[in-house]
């Protein structure tokens, strides 16, 4: 806190106009609905404004430009480490998310491989096993929570696909899972409850999880080490046997930090577009019907293959992309300037927190017409090319673009194609859905649905 206050004094620049006063109903209103904060801010004083949040003054860019100048063509004016990205250092160490400069190039250069189109499609055998799975678990009548029936599942599919763990050994692979939603869940508290270090606290509790996760993690990084099996494909297998263009390759500790990443920013993501995509599927019954009929029309009941996924399926792909435009989960990408810049008429000092907001920028309505309606017909191929650049940004860009996003895209097509292939979810009566945006968004509470035959 010092930190940012001396930070601020010691701007060799002014900020970016918006309110700079301390005023503790507006950043309430913040962790609770940053769109009723950033919104106005924007239709008043345009693509670049500062906001005192707490004791903190922050930059935000929003917009297609302002995403571009951010992901895209300046990125050299920002870190991520020292924006809010940081406080998941205790947890993640050094991976992708909390590391800039060459030490990220260096890591993401030895990971990419990993995350090629086979290597991903060699993934889809385990994703759709699991989907089965959880899909006949679901009966006709009953009443589920959606987003808790994926969050198992995207969990399961993680442990195999991303570790190579088996959910159902009843020892590391149930025990990996648990301890890594546990050590979640601290980030989904309020901020105040993080401080707490005591016994019993939040933090300790996190902590503990974390040590139980290290155990299992450096085992298995051991054990592979050891006895080495081509044949494996999952991410931590690979990544162990990855190497750079001269030779090197990741050390024990870099592997099991950038596996937790990889977990952190999978997880959640997945279970909430897939959750916020069948919530919109059951109160647009006109674009539930088209997803149908092109369903009937090229799967005929079976499972997609991978072709089918990625070229075959183009309205599951609007529906999908429509979702993300909507409740991009990683609506926020947080960063600090490491060297002052301008934009759209404004400096900004070295030292300011700078945020660009994809989910912010999705809701302008010179941008995107009639921003609150869910209309996956506006990603028709010729409309989703004509969109300005950066006006879409659910995965980021530039060199930073998501690493999972192929991961993520064919995990979500899929489940999304054999569930609703399968069964149709309907919303209760009355019920409604508010969004939390901690750690990513999701459905307050969960997202109990009504799951009845096609
Ligand atoms: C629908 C699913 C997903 C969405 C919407 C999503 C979104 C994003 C976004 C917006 C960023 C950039 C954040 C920023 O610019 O500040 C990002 C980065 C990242 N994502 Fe994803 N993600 C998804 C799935 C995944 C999956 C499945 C994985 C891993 C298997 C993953 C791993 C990562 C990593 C490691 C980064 C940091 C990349 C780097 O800095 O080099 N994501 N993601």
């Amino acid at each position: 806190m010092l930190d940012d206050i001396v930070s601020e004094r010691g701007a060799r620049c002014p900020f970016p106009p918006g309110p700079g006063d301390f005023d503790f109903a507006r950043s309430r209103r913040m962790a609770r609905d940053p769109l009723g904060v950033l919104l106005p801010l924007y239709e008043r004083h345009g693509p670049i404004f500062s906001v005192r949040l707490l004791h903190a003054r922050s930059v935000w860019m929003l917009g297609p430009e302002a995403n571009q100048f951010v992901t895209v063509t300046h990125p050299e004016h920002f870190h991520w480490r020292e924006g809010s990205f940081g406080d998941l250092i205790p947890l993640l160490g050094d991976g992708l998310l909390t590391i800039d400069g060459p030490y990220h190039d260096r890591a993401r250069r030895i990971m990419l491989p990993a995350f090629h189109r086979e290597r991903i499609e060699s993934s889809i055998g385990v994703m759709a096993t699991e989907a089965r799975r959880a899909i006949d678990g679901l009966e006709p009548g009953a009443l589920v929570d959606v987003y808790a029936w994926m969050r198992n599942l995207a969990m399961r599919i993680a442990m195999r696909a991303l570790l190579g763990l088996d959910p159902d050994d009843g020892g590391h692979g149930a025990a990996a899972a648990e301890h890594f939603e546990r050590a979640l869940s601290y980030y989904g508290i309020d901020f105040h409850l993080r401080l707490l270090r005591g016994p019993g606290s939040p933090w300790r509790r996190m902590n503990a999880s974390r040590a139980e996760l290290d155990r299992i993690v450096y085992g298995e990084i051991e054990r592979r080490r050891r006895d080495p099996d081509p044949d494996r494909l999952d991410v931590l297998s690979l990544l162990l046997a990855a190497r750079d263009e001269d030779g090197s390759s990741l050390s024990d500790e870099e592997v099991r930090d950038q596996v937790m990443t990889l977990m952190f920013a999978g997880h959640d993501t997945s279970t909430s577009t897939l959750s916020f995509l069948v919530y919109e599927l059951a109160r647009n019954p006109g674009a539930a019907a088209r997803l149908h009929a092109e369903q009937d029309e090229v799967l005929a009941g079976a499972t997609p293959t991978a072709a089918q996924l990625f070229g075959a399926l183009p309205y599951l792909d609007m529906v999908v992309d429509e979702t993300l435009r909507l409740y991009p989960p990683a609506w926020v990408g947080p960063r600090r300037a490491v060297s002052e810049f301008e934009f759209g008429g404004y400096r900004v000092p070295a030292g300011a927190y700078v945020n660009y907001s994809s989910w912010a920028s999705h809701r302008l309505p010179e941008v995107f017409a009639d921003p609150e309606a869910f209309v996956p017909e506006r990603f028709e191929p010729a409309r989703k090319a004509a969109l300005p650049r950066g006006a879409y940004v659910p995965f980021g860009g530039g060199s930073r673009i998501c690493i999972g996003k192929r991961f993520g895209q064919t995990e979500v097509k899929l489940v999304a194609s054999m569930l609703t292939g399968r069964l149709r979810l309907e919303l209760p009566p009355g019920r409604t859905m508010t969004v939390r945006q901690m750690p990513t968004l999701s459905p307050a509470g969960g997202l109990e649905m009504r799951v009845r035959e096609r």
